[in-house]
């Protein structure tokens, strides 16, 4: 089965949750480990963000969409593209919380943006179908750039859906471009406010790498994502301006 949580907070146990924030958390972490970077820890706020930091480990995210006082970085996914350690510490407002929760209740966990499409796709279909996409939203609520990956993904996959898929699926269906998506979304007024205009047309590029962020285990409550061994990009194809179709690969078991 194929369903949709539209917000964090519908998250339930599930086999497989895909979690989606395309602006931007889920688009900085698929970006993040296809540059090099070894693994993603997903902390649940700022301070946790901060008591984490230790060498070799860049940290980044965003309060109100801007790089929070001290951070190596903000939550742009061409930022990460030239690595700052080997470990980046991720804080953000609404996708890390939905990471938590689905690593909390569900089996495995992936991260799915516009950015590796293709790959979550063929990732998702090598295995049975017990799947929730999960959308991040924004503050509680449904925003327009998520449903519209869930719906995007939910088409892509063979299986029984619920009505919470079909109603994804036409919504992406109404669009002709991921851009006019995430143009249309609330997600991105914050991103135009702060003068990140880039970072939209950046995360609505559509399988530009083969990276799979997979959830691998978790220390505490911090959740910890690495990309699936088969599909890591090499950093230079990655950060090479990110325009190709790199090949998609098997899953492989936890
Ligand atoms: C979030 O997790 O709320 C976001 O990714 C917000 C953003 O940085 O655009």
């Amino acid at each position: 089965m194929i369903d949709v949580a539209f917000t964090g907070a519908q998250v339930r146990a599930a086999t497989t949750a895909v979690v989606i924030d395309v602006l931007r958390a889920t688009s900085t972490i698929t970006m993040a480990l296809s540059s090099g970077y070894e693994r993603v820890l997903v902390a649940g706020g700022i301070d946790e963000a901060r008591e984490l930091r230790e060498d070799g480990r860049a940290l980044a995210g965003e309060v109100e969409c801007e790089r929070p006082e001290g951070f190596d970085l903000g939550n742009s996914p061409e930022e990460t593209l030239e690595p700052r350690g080997r470990e980046l510490i991720l804080a953000t407002t609404n996708g890390a919380p939905a990471i938590i929760a689905a690593a909390a209740a569900c089996e495995e966990v992936y991260a799915a943006s516009l950015l590796n499409l293709d790959a979550v796709v063929a990732t998702l279909a090598a295995g049975p179908l017990d799947v929730l996409l999960v959308c991040a939203g924004t503050n509680g609520a449904i925003t327009l750039e998520d449903v519209y990956l869930a719906g995007r993904l939910s088409a892509l996959l063979e299986g029984e859906r619920t009505d919470a898929a079909r109603i994804a699926e036409r919504l992406a269906a109404s669009f002709e471009r991921p851009l006019d998506a995430l143009d249309a979304s609330a997600g991105s007024v914050g991103l135009y406010a702060a003068g990140l205009d880039a970072d939209i047309a950046f995360c609505a590029q559509e399988s530009i790498t083969a990276t799979v962020p997979r959830l691998t285990r978790t220390i505490g409550d911090v959740p910890i994502l690495e990309a699936l061994p088969e599909n890591v990009d090499a950093p230079e194809a990655a950060s090479a301006g990110a325009v190709q179709k790199l090949q998609t690969h098997k899953r492989i078991s936890m």
